[in-house]
């Protein structure tokens, strides 16, 4: 496993880091333990999660959330302090008019049931989960500065934010001597291409951290599904998952994965380890957030992540990525 820096920080986070959406949602206790597992033996010290990841987003219940955070809390007992702990809060968790948002109040209470589910007393890395347009952002990063300076959190960073929104906030930092978002969580993957507009030259230019989820566009660039087939049993397509089911409609993919597998196969590789390859072929990204269901997935996805595609492979990606309207 390699480490890059994140952002301007000194912090070094794995390239790789473990996604835990699924755990308690579409996978049990034990599976996830074994997950988690098999992703810290690799070297993987980016474990990340959310309040709100649980049963209850497949369900439409904000009461039925925090199954992961509770079961990586149970998992990593004794050896909290070998990850990087990364987790967010922002999406409804009950049904209080205040259970969600970025008040000074809600954040309060939603880091509090955080590090409760954890079995922790401070979180490394605490994500807004996206824009909240109604909490001024000063009072949004105030709290968040207070909650560092008591050494309940080591860092702040921002999750599905447009670059001007990471700009605003990174001004009204500057300007009340308040800690910054020290990194941004997009999705990113040869599917899902938008932050190479804004978001990595702004990065880049402000020294922030990318760390980006879905990179194998929620099992998509796997080759799993295929058009008028049903999808694999125990796919999160079979479960029901609603963001994969649009992203499969409105998204030129099963062209995609068929316009690439060539590539994938002329190195020998699986389709997953060609794209989640050239996701780390970015030196912009600082972590690629892997998901999986079974152990398999960490350890046949990370079996060629040391490595880089060619700047040829990379062009010809361009060019099919073009062809089908994702890059413009
Ligand atoms: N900030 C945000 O708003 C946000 C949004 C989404 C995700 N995230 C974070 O990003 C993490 C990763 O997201 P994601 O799960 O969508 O990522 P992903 O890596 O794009 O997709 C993971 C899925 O791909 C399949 N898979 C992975 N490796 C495989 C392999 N080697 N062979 C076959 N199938 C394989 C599995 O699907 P099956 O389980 O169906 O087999 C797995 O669940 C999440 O867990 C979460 O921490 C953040």
């Amino acid at each position: 496993m390699k480490y890059r820096r994140l952002g301007r920080t000194g912090l070094k986070v794995s390239e790789v880091g473990l996604g835990t959406m699924a755990f308690g949602r579409w996978i049990d206790e034990q599976a996830s333990e074994a997950v988690l597992n098999a992703a810290l033996e690799a070297g993987i010290n980016v474990v990340d999660t959310a309040d709100i990841y649980g049963r209850g987003m497949d369900l439409g219940d904000p009461t039925l959330i925090g199954e992961s955070e509770e079961i990586i809390g149970n998992t990593l007992r004794g050896r909290r302090s070998e990850v990087i702990l990364a987790t967010k809060f922002h999406a409804r968790v009950g049904t209080g008019v205040n259970d969600a948002g970025q008040s000074r109040y809600h954040i309060y209470r939603a880091l509090e049931n955080s590090l409760k589910r954890l079995k922790t007393d401070y979180v490394d890395l605490y994500q807004v989960h996206s824009f909240d347009a109604e909490t001024p952002i000063e009072e949004t990063l105030r709290t968040l500065d207070d909650l560092i300076r008591q050494g309940k959190i080591r860092y702040i960073g921002c999750s599905n934010y447009a670059a001007w929104q990471l700009a605003k906030a990174h001004g009204v930092s500057a300007l009340n001597g308040l800690h910054r978002f020290e990194s941004v969580q997009p999705e990113y993957s040869l599917i899902a291409r938008d932050m190479e507009r804004e978001l990595v030259p702004f990065a880049e230019s402000e020294q922030v951290g990318i760390l980006v989820y879905s990179p194998l566009g929620r099992g998509i660039l796997t080759g799993k599904y295929r058009q008028g087939e049903a999808p694999p049993a125990e796919s999160r397509l079979a479960a029901g998952e609603k963001r994969l089911e649009l992203l499969l409609q409105g998204n030129p993919a099963y062209a995609l994965v068929d316009a690439i597998k060539p590539l994938a196969e002329a190195r020998g590789w699986t389709l997953a380890q060609f794209a989640f390859t050239w996701v780390l072929s970015h030196s912009y990204v600082s972590s690629a957030i892997l998901g999986a269901s079974k152990p398999e997935h960490v350890r046949d996805s990370l079996r060629y992540a040391d490595e880089r595609l060619t700047p040829e492979e990379l062009t010809e990606i361009d060019e099919i990525s073009k062809k089908l309207g994702l890059f413009l």
